[in-house]
């Protein structure tokens, strides 16, 4: 890296050929004739100098203009060095002429035609603009329900979601990817079998992932196998009763089917809402962001990964492991990271140009920001750390601590420069006297794309493969992770049959070519079972204000006993939803290792 350095500030960023692919097909400026008209480290510079501007709506004259410099250098080092990226819309976005800077956004869907119609617009408008939205349809009225102006009879929430799924065919996100949407139905609605079924086949409501409300009171209800009451919205009447566990069977004989529904347990979720005054009904298409109606989240990512440092303080490899403990955290540089990357979300919040009035006020009422971690994976490998096991769930709990307590100490310090956030009267920081500048801080996103133009591992999950089978040019191709190649020939354990064994395989963990201290920690998502992937969630969640994304990944043959085990241990261990998959669910799955694509 030091080739990008003038006196220690880094000039240019570190790409990956995949990374530089993806920002100019969707990321960079572009002219009418489709020509890129921006250099990766042009947009970083865009997007840093765009959210320091946000220092201005604080600050007058010489001193915002000395807080602006300040910071549009801190921002742009920030990314330039990977250590951290906002989420894809901000990049996009960012001082141009949309300028809608978040992923998430929840929209209200009231029982009425004019209310829902509204909604179906603002999606369009949400989707145009880049964003991704989640929807609660428990407020709607049962299928077969009375209209009263019409004498007729409503169609329900399902049909409804189905409405708002095909216009979500016709609209690119931000004229570049389809949209996506999160819908969720409560578990004591009336219509919530037809929405637990409503994905069985994999061809219909395909740009929706759904999700179903668990109540405690459903949860003590299957526990004890007692009958619950599915009840009208409308007017509270009881209109049938089934037993508890028939009903949680068919949520989990769905998510075993093909991973929907996932579920959210929503007391959890609104217990923990830090603005009670604005009830949380949903949450954002991947789920991690838990928002009232007209709520927006933007969110950034750590790449854990860079902080890692061998004994004489250079970066840390993938390959460099860590027999013997020299390689460590840089704990101060986290610290500063994170203090720079809240004040850096908080102005995103200025800087936004939201597409609804509504939004707006919200947005900036409850000031929700979602700092996240990504690379964890690729952490964990150089510090020598088995994903599965008790020091990887310590080690996970140690770093999410500390990033969040970091990042509520950022935003009080926010606050004292900038003010409480406007919505602080009536909210759970103020009975708690916590005077931040933001409802929430932590969240853990996906990190679909960011993390590929980080370089660095999904989010908090653990590596897809070690290596996999890559169909080119009619030819079965072994694609190895680049840093295990070169592990291998240092170690000299490389030959290309190995690899290619590897990649058959997809995991190393029973390769006995491959020394075991390597085998145990190049882990893998099929290696690690779905209880410790649960309980990795929990780790994560005992520290994250929001939300975490993750997927808990089970084998083809596993039973919906298995899936039955994972929902119960999430609810028992504090997780606020579970999403599972089994591996070879669904038809389209875009990667697949050789042992079971
Ligand atoms: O990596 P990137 O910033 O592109 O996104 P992510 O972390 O994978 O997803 C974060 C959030 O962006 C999701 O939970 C959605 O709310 C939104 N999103 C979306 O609206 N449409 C997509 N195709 C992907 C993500």
């Amino acid at each position: 890296l030091d080739r990008n350095k003038v006196s220690g500030r880094l000039t240019d960023i570190d790409l990956s050929e995949n990374a530089k692919a993806v920002l100019a097909k969707r990321y960079l400026k572009k002219n009418e004739q489709g020509e890129v008209l921006e250099a990766p480290i042009d947009m970083f510079r865009r997007v840093a100098s765009n959210i320091a501007e946000g220092e201005y709506k604080f600050r007058e004259g010489d001193e915002a203009r000395a807080l602006y410099e300040e910071w549009n250098e801190k921002f742009l080092q920030m990314m330039l060095s990977r250590k951290f990226m906002p989420n894809s819309p901000t990049l996009m976005n960012a001082g141009r002429e949309l300028q809608q800077l978040s992923a998430c956004f929840v929209l209200p869907v009231e029982d009425s035609i004019d209310g829902i119609y509204d909604t179906l617009k603002h999606q369009a408008v949400i989707h145009k603009s880049g964003g991704g939205t989640g929807f609660g349809f428990s407020r709607l009225r049962p299928k077969n329900d009375i209209v009263k102006s019409t004498m007729g009879v409503s169609s329900g929430p399902v049909s409804f979601m189905a409405v708002f799924d095909a216009s979500t065919e016709h609209i690119k996100q931000g004229g570049t990817r389809r949209g996506a949407n999160m819908g969720i139905l409560r578990v004591d609605h009336p219509d919530i079998e037809e929405f637990i079924t409503c994905k069985n086949d994999n061809e219909k409501i395909n740009n929706f992932n759904i999700s179903v409300a668990i109540t405690d009171e459903f949860m003590e209800s299957v526990r004890n196998d007692t009958d619950f009451d599915l009840v009208n919205p409308r007017d509270g009447k009881v209109m049938k009763t089934v037993r508890a566990r028939d009903l949680f069977e068919k949520i989990v004989h769905g998510a075993w089917l093909n991973g929907e529904p996932g579920v959210v347990f929503i007391d959890k979720i609104d217990g923990d809402n830090p603005t009670p005054q604005f009830p949380i009904e949903s949450t954002n298409p991947c789920s991690e962001a838990h928002l009232p109606p007209y709520d927006s989240c933007n969110l950034g990512s750590i790449n854990l990964e860079r902080f890692v440092r061998s004994a004489d303080g250079s970066d840390a490899t993938l390959a460099d492991g860590n027999t013997s403990g020299e390689v460590r955290i840089d704990w101060d540089e986290l610290r500063e990271t994170v203090h720079t990357a809240v004040r850096f979300l908080d102005n995103v919040i200025e800087q936004n140009n939201y597409p609804l009035a509504e939004i707006d006020a919200m947005s900036r009422g409850n000031r929700r920001i979602g700092l996240g971690v990504m690379g964890f994976a690729d952490a964990l490998i150089q510090l020598g750390i088995t994903y599965d096991s008790e020091e990887g769930l310590a080690f996970a709990e140690k770093i999410m601590k500390f990033v969040d307590d970091e990042a509520w100490a950022a935003s009080k310090k926010l606050a004292e420069e900038r003010g409480v956030m406007p919505n602080f009267e009536g909210s759970r920081h103020e009975k708690r006297g916590l005077r931040a500048r933001n409802a929430t801080v932590t969240t853990i996103a996906p990190t679909g794309t960011i993390s590929m133009i980080a370089g660095c591992s999904g989010g908090i999950e653990p590596l897809f493969a070690v290596a996999f089978m890559r169909r080119q040019a009619d030819m079965e191709m072994p694609d190895v992770n680049p840093e295990f190649v070169r592990l291998a020939k240092e170690r000299g354990f490389y030959s290309e049959e190995l690899m290619k064994k590897v990649a058959e395989h997809g995991s190393v963990r029973d390769i006995e070519e491959v020394p075991e201290d390597v085998r145990n920690v190049w882990v893998v998502s099929h290696d690690i079972s779905p209880e410790w992937h649960v309980r990795m969630q929990a780790a994560f969640q005992k520290h994250t204000s929001m939300g975490i994304s993750k997927t808990i990944n089970l084998p083809n043959e596993a039973t919906t006993k298995d899936v039955e085990d994972a929902y119960m241990m999430a609810f028992d261990t504090g997780c606020k939803g579970v999403a599972v998959y089994r591996d070879g669910s669904r038809d389209a799955q875009v990667l697949s290792t050789g042992a079971t694509g």
